[in-house]
């Protein structure tokens, strides 16, 4: 029995958290190794309507350990109402379902203050982040002045690490103009939440550890996508963390042989939230269709997402980077009763045809997409529950993304719903 991680195949969006909460039945441990509350991650279980942006979407089923992996940047006061709003709804949480690493990296005022600062235009290049303080806080981490959840079990040594942060962002604010900041607030701001997250804190890669030896089942669950990375992503319109599988094993104190299945998720379409290259996106009715139907709007922001079609080119890249040993497809149902499909199979770059995404910024801003374009189906997808529910179509728009990407799609998605999934191959099964 293999243990899977989950990841965005694209720029994240393409339905993450429903496939976590399906799969996670067949798990012991769910496991976030990268990003912080900048997820939305969306749960849809009969009436009830579930918005995660932090806690791993295995939570809200009984008897299942939760842990936030020390490479989650952590902001204590998104994780005390996260816990607060799950409580409202009937999922109560405790040390007995949730655990957070004691090395993870703590989101402050100051981050999300500084985010926001930067996304207002005029200080530089506008990244259209959420805003959440996660690029700043994973900045404060590379530069070892951060503050982690272990510091709030040692109150006392606070105000000399608070010092040391100071340092460097009040001579920041000072090259703003803006007025510096008072080492006390921060110290109270984080004296009065430490009770709400401290009974959650644990060694979690001794925890883990301790799991894999007891042939419990883990199941990673990654935020944003492949194309979000810092480091193979559309860089520099990325976030901060490493969202690729092999995060998976950094993020949480395994070694990469814990990670077994690597299931990418990719949306039967292309959406993207943010500023930043995409070269199959839509500006016409077809794009306007493809939000309306699709929902296209963020959970996290509430902003309206760019939509495209499909593009097989950036997929198969990722399917690369990420070592996705199958596909996740969701949202195939969006496409229903369109006349025609488009593929994006390749990009034109000044005049030569190129079968990958460049890396540099100023290709990825000029590449032109090549189309293949097949004709759509007129039955129903939508709630399928076996193969032989699919129009023949459908069927042949599967089988030739397969082709383009070079991975099986291992689960077919038909809805939100938790059970209105096909399994094709089960991930668990290696
Ligand atoms: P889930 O897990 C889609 C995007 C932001 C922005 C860029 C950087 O729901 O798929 P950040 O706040 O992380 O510094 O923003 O990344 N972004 C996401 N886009 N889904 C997400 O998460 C995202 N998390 C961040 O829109 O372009
Ligand atoms: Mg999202």
């Amino acid at each position: 029995m293999a243990n899977v991680v989950v990841v965005g195949a694209q720029w994240g969006d393409e339905g993450k958290g429903k496939i976590v909460d399906w799969l996670s039945e067949q798990a012991d441990v769910v496991v976030r190794f990268q990003g912080g509350h900048n997820a939305g991650h969306t749960l849809v279980i009969g009436d009830m309507v579930y918005k995660l942006s932090l806690l791993p979407s295995g939570v809200v089923r009984p008897n299942k350990l939760s842990v936030i992996g020390n490479g989650v940047v952590l902001d204590p006061h998104a994780l005390a109402s996260e816990v607060d709003q799950l409580a409202s709804q009937g999922v109560a949480i405790s040390r007995d379902n949730l655990r957070v690493a004691e090395n993870a990296t703590l989101i402050l005022s100051i981050h999300r203050e500084l985010d926001a600062l930067r996304e207002s235009g005029s200080a530089g290049t506008k990244i259209g982040t959420t805003k959440r303080g996660i690029g700043p806080a994973y900045e404060d981490k590379a530069g070892r002045r951060a503050i982690r959840l272990m510091d709030l079990a040692d109150l006392p040594s606070l105000p000399e690490k608070i010092e040391r942060l100071l340092t460097h962002h009040n001579a920041l604010r000072r090259g703003f103009g803006l007025p510096e900041f008072d080492p006390q607030t921060i110290y109270d701001e984080l004296s009065s939440v430490a009770p709400k997250v401290l009974p959650y804190m644990d060694a979690v890669w001794r925890l883990l550890d301790g799991e894999r030896r007891a042939g419990k089942r883990i199941l990673f669950e990654g935020a944003q996508g492949a194309l979000l990375d810092v480091d193979h992503g559309t860089y520099p319109f990325v976030t901060s963390s490493n969202t690729v599988a092999g995060q998976a094993a950094t993020g949480s104190g395994l070694g990469p042989g814990a990670v077994g299945y690597v299931l990418g998720i990719a949306k039967a379409y292309t959406t993207r939230v943010g500023e930043g290259p995409f070269p199959t996106e839509l500006f016409d009715a077809v794009g306007e269709l493809l939000g309306q139907k699709g929902k296209e709007f963020g959970v996290v922001t509430g902003r309206k997402r760019r939509c495209g079609w499909f593009d097989a080119t950036l997929v198969r890249q990722t399917v690369s980077t990420s070592g996705i040993d199958g596909i996740a497809l969701t949202k195939l149902d969006i496409l229903d009763g369109f006349e025609t499909i488009k593929i994006g199979v390749g990009y034109m770059l000044d005049g030569e045809k190129i079968d990958y995404f460049p890396a540099s910024q100023g290709a990825q801003a000029r590449v032109e997409p090549i189309y293949e374009e097949m004709e759509g189906w007129t039955g129903s997808t939508a709630g399928a529950r076996s193969w032989a529910d699919l129009p023949a179509q459908a069927i042949k728009y599967v089988r030739r993304i397969e082709e383009l990407i070079g991975a099986p799609v291992a689960v077919l998605s038909t809805s939100p719903q938790r059970d209105d999934t096909i399994l094709m191959k089960n991930p668990f099964e290696g």
